[in-house]
């Protein structure tokens, strides 16, 4: 098989050769599948996924949100690092793609750590404190739209969602790129921002990285 981007042949193939119930194990297969048949699938993918695993082992977050899940892999990711009693939301608008995601969570034993939220981040930021009795979140994985990386980030401050210490890490900020997102959290005196170099999920040839930024 070459380049799928298929997500059912992907998961089909987790949950065929993974153990259920062992997020290590589905993270094993899909990084070997993936490397091999399908390096334009848009997941984060096992080197940058490593900077950001760092970043949730060091701050821990009690409360983490992730801005566009795709298929579930850094749902699976992270979710395997959350501490016990803590809570993983992954806000995803693509009703397909969030089945699927959950399915894979499902299988990898993470459902009472992972939910899903189906919708539009500019919808569902706005409804998180009372829909979901967040009152703020310590950590945000920001991986969907590129345009929305600097809106949402405004959004989630003018809701009341960020507390001094909560760290934003922002995927592809090279790759595809979002300039006016970087550009904002560089200059802000809201936020301290360190740049981690990286490339794309299986492409050592293109250049990505991931932004960290932390809200003083
Ligand atoms: C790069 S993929 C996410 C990859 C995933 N985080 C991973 O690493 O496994 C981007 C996802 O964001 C979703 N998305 C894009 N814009 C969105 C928005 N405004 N609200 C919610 N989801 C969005 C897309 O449907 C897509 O599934």
């Amino acid at each position: 098989m070459e380049n799928v981007t298929d997500i059912d042949s992907i998961v089909g193939h987790i949950k065929k050769n993974a153990r259920k119930g062992d997020p290590e194990s589905v993270l094993k297969v899909a990084d070997d599948f993936c490397s091999k048949n399908a390096r334009q699938s848009m997941h984060i993918g096992p080197e940058k996924g490593s900077i950001v695993d760092d970043i949730f082992r060091e701050h821990k977050p009690k409360i983490a949100l992730e801005l566009g899940a795709y298929w579930g892999y850094s749902a699976v990711r992270y979710g395997r690092l959350m501490e016990p009693g803590t809570k993983y939301f992954s806000i995803e608008f693509s009703p397909r793609f969030l089945q699927v995601a959950k399915d894979l969570v499902e299988f990898a034993g993470l459902s009472d750590v992972v939910t899903f939220i189906e919708g539009s981040s500019e919808d569902v930021i706005p409804r998180l404190k009372k829909d979901y009795n967040i009152d703020s979140v310590d950590l945000v994985f920001i991986d969907h739209d590129k345009t929305l990386y600097k809106p949402d980030v405004i959004r989630l401050d003018e809701c009341g969602l960020l507390k001094k210490g909560s760290v934003m890490a922002a995927d592809n900020v090279l790759c595809p790129g979002a300039p006016d997102y970087l550009e904002y959290v560089r200059s802000s005196p809201k936020f301290i921002s360190t740049f981690y170099e990286s490339s794309l999920n299986y492409r050592p040839e293109i250049k990505d990285g991931i932004e960290k930024s932390v809200y003083l």
